[in-house]
């Protein structure tokens, strides 16, 4: 009864006895490896054919009683295991040599190739869906401002009024300068390398104070109260400019979904060789179905013109930059905490590595 139910088992059942001889070979190991009980049962484990016999005898004589994730390749295609073994104890006979004290074994084979190949569509079809996003919005951005340039232009064939003449071609270079700057920001996104020339040695409060200073600028930053609650001595090994950007970022969206009056908050403390910045607001909040798309680039819920969409998405590139990490917490209503945690020094050793 037990026999038939490891036989019937929808797990590749193998057991060995002690001398590496294949006992059973159940019908879902005959399946994953192609090898037919009868030509497993009763054969030497090493003996079976490639690549099973050499994996299964390498694993039989492993330390490790499970290997996760393994990829085989088998008649020219990759396909994951997880392997498992007990040993089976049974009595040795009084006379046998201790060098051949092996136990009888059973070994687990688990298939893990079609969650595998799942999870790999998943992933493609997640990065086209970006990439989608990323080039409607970029055709968005630059269509506005093109279409722009592309009618004023054609006004200014039959303009005599060189006044109306002036004021179409200064519109037309700020429609310009628009493109530019997105093109710039784009290029500095997808910039290999990453970190930009200015690592140094700074205080968090003092980048915070001028962050804040610009959001200040700002109409939304104006009726908003920021508070610096960064500890004084608190320095970290950077691109101070990288940081100022994300911390600007970070704070004109708090202070966009602010309503007038209320507070954010920034705090910066060192939690073991990691510096932990917050920046928490008492706005509206995120809705649950957006947050998984906040840091793609272009992911927007502002009126056009009043966002790009790219803040979040430079933010989440310039702290990967860094080997750090940015993760939002937040609820509809209920205000927002953005976490980013940076390694204190380091970039000490990427500087040291490359000057
Ligand atoms: N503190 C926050 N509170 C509420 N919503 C936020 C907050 N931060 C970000 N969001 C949401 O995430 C979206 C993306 O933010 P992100 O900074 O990337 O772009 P944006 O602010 O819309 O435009 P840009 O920053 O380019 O001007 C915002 O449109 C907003 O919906
Ligand atoms: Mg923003």
């Amino acid at each position: 009864y037990h026999r038939q139910i490891l036989l019937d088992l929808p797990l590749g059942v193998c057991t060995i006895d002690r001398l590496r001889t294949v006992t059973i070979w159940n019908l879902a190991m005959e399946v994953m490896t192609g090898v037919p009980a009868r030509d497993a049962i009763g054969v030497s484990l090493h003996r079976l054919p490639a690549p099973w016999g050499h994996l299964l005898a390498g694993f039989a004589s492993a330390s490790d009683e499970h290997i996760h994730h393994l990829e085989v390749t088998h008649q020219g295609k990759s396909r994951w295991f997880n392997l498992h073994k007990a040993a089976i104890p049974a009595p040795l006979p009084v006379d046998h040599p201790v060098e051949e004290a092996r136990t009888s074994q059973v070994i687990l084979m688990e298939d893990l190739t079609d969650l595998e190949t799942l999870e790999a569509e998943l992933a493609h079809s997640e990065r086209l869906a970006s990439i989608g996003r990323l080039a409607a919005g970029v055709a968005h951005e630059i269509g506005n401002p093109v279409t722009g340039i592309a009618s004023l232009a054609q006004n200014l064939r039959h303009e005599d009024d060189q006044e109306l003449v002036r004021e179409s071609i200064e519109e037309i270079l700020k429609q310009t300068q628009r493109i530019t700057t997105i093109v710039k920001t784009l290029m500095n996104f997808s910039r290999g390398g990453g970190i930009g020339g200015d690592i140094q040695d700074f205080s968090i409060r003092d980048v915070a104070d001028e962050a804040i200073r610009l959001v200040k600028l700002t109409r939304h930053g104006r009726q908003v109260q920021c508070e610096n609650l960064c500890q004084s001595d608190l320095n970290i090994t950077a691109d101070r400019q990288g940081i100022s950007q994300i911390l600007v970022n970070i704070l004109t969206n708090a202070c966009d979904a602010s309503p007038p009056g209320s507070r954010v908050e920034l705090h910066a403390r060192e939690i073991d060789d990691q510096v932990r910045i917050e920046v928490q607001d008492q706005g509206e909040g995120i809705e649950e179905q957006d947050l998984s798309y906040i840091f793609e680039p272009f992911f927007t819920t502002k009126a056009p013109g009043d966002g790009t969409g790219l803040g979040l998405a430079i933010a989440y590139k310039i702290v990967s930059d860094h080997q750090g990490a940015i993760s939002i917490d937040s609820e509809k209503g209920r205000g927002t905490r953005v976490i980013i945690e940076l390694p204190k020094t380091g970039l000490n050793a990427i500087t040291a590595e490359t000057s």
